[in-house]
């Protein structure tokens, strides 16, 4: 038997290190998915990834043109059914009893918790231990 080369055994030891098998794992397909802060960027593209016949979709966020268009975007994308709902993530009651609503209806099978606000860097910010956290946040 031939010997693997240095590349390839390279290749062997980074997979191995990595983890990462040679079968891509198929990840299951949510039937029923809630995102949080679906209005605008991460949760939107979310969103309309997750929009395809066979799903529900429920977003949230406080715009209401935006979560609108979205909404519009997931219905024009096949997916069974779109809710979209103006609630504030920093209002717990009322976040927690369209949850429980949404679940008892639905049955979730994955939630994003999304909505947040990245406060980037702006202007002419050191970044030092005091200002680390502007570059994740
Ligand atoms: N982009 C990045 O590089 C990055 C890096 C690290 C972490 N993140 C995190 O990833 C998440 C999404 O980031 P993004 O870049 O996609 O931000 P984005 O485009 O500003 O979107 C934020 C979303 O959150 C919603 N939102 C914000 N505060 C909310 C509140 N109190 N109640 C309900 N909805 C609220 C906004 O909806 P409305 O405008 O309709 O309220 C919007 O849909 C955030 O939590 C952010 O901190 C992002």
């Amino acid at each position: 038997m031939s010997k693997p080369c240095v590349q390839n055994q390279v290749k062997l030891g980074l997979s191995a290190f990595l983890g990462v098998s040679k079968k891509k794992k198929k990840q299951p397909q949510p039937r029923t998915v809630l995102i949080t802060g679906a209005s605008s960027g991460i949760g939107k593209e979310l969103a309309l990834k997750y929009a395809k016949q066979g799903t529900v979709v429920i977003i949230t966020g406080r715009n209401a043109d935006r979560l609108n268009e979205v909404a519009q975007l997931v219905k024009a994308k096949g997916a069974d059914d779109v809710i979209a709902k103006l609630v504030d993530v920093a209002n717990e009651a009322e976040m927690e009893k369209f949850m429980l609503e949404m679940d008892a209806k639905f049955k979730l099978d994955l939630v994003v918790a999304n909505a947040g606000v990245s406060s980037g860097i702006i202007g002419n910010v050191t970044i030092g231990p005091s200002t680390y956290y502007l570059l994740f946040f």
